[in-house]
């Protein structure tokens, strides 16, 4: 099973605002490509980011919660699965057979524990272009620079801002080479 990281930035890596975790933009193309790549597959976020979804789990997805202090409330939830740490979340996934791909879905911890880990095979980021003011960022990896130069970019495609997208944005796909 592959594990990928999926997220949308602003152009300065800005994710999101705290104690605000509504998305910063409104960008209806983003969000079909989310569920496309996302659906029959596993997800996998923090706590904050499954409270946002008002503690309802994503349908027709394999949702698995991270989280130390709320473990114990989020074992009384029969439709998600949850653990205390990423890796058991990443080894937890690939025991779902029926799925090829886990996607780490956020928030800002989670996102940047699996870039700092090198935990992740594949990079699907959005760039919005705005600056959306949050104070929520990933680290993106500069993938000119050690440790990220053996990875090359595979896709990189601009969408246009219309009337269900309120930011131009660029869909990236980022990929370990030999991976
Ligand atoms: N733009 C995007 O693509 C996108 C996507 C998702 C979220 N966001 C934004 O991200 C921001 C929220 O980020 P966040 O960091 O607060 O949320 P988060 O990563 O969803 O949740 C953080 C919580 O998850 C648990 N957790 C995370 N890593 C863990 C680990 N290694 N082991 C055990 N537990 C772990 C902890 O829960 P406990 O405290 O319960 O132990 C931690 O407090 C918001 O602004 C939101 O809008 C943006």
């Amino acid at each position: 099973m592959r594990v990928s990281l999926l997220a949308a930035v602003d152009l300065d890596g800005c994710i999101g605002k705290s104690g605000n975790h509504k998305l910063q933009w409104r960008q209806a193309e983003d969000m079909k490509r989310f569920k496309e790549l996302t659906t029959g597959q596993v997800v996998i976020m923090g706590y904050n980011t499954f409270a946002s979804l008002g503690f309802k789990p994503l349908p027709n997805r394999i949702n698995i919660v991270i989280s130390r202090k709320h473990i114990e409330e989020l074992r009384t939830n029969k439709e998600i699965l949850c653990t205390s740490s990423l890796e058991s979340a990443i080894s937890l996934a690939k025991d779902m057979y029926l799925c090829n791909e886990a996607f780490i879905i956020g928030g800002a911890l989670v996102y940047n524990e699996a870039i700092a880990k090198r935990l992740v095979k594949r990079i699907y980021l959005t760039v919005v272009m705005t600056q959306c003011g949050g104070d929520a960022f990933i680290h993106v990896p500069d993938f000119a620079k050690t440790p990220y130069n053996d990875w090359v970019t595979v896709k990189s495609e601009k969408v246009k801002a219309d009337e269900k997208n309120e930011f131009p944005m660029i869909f990236f796909v980022h990929e370990e080479r030999n991976n």
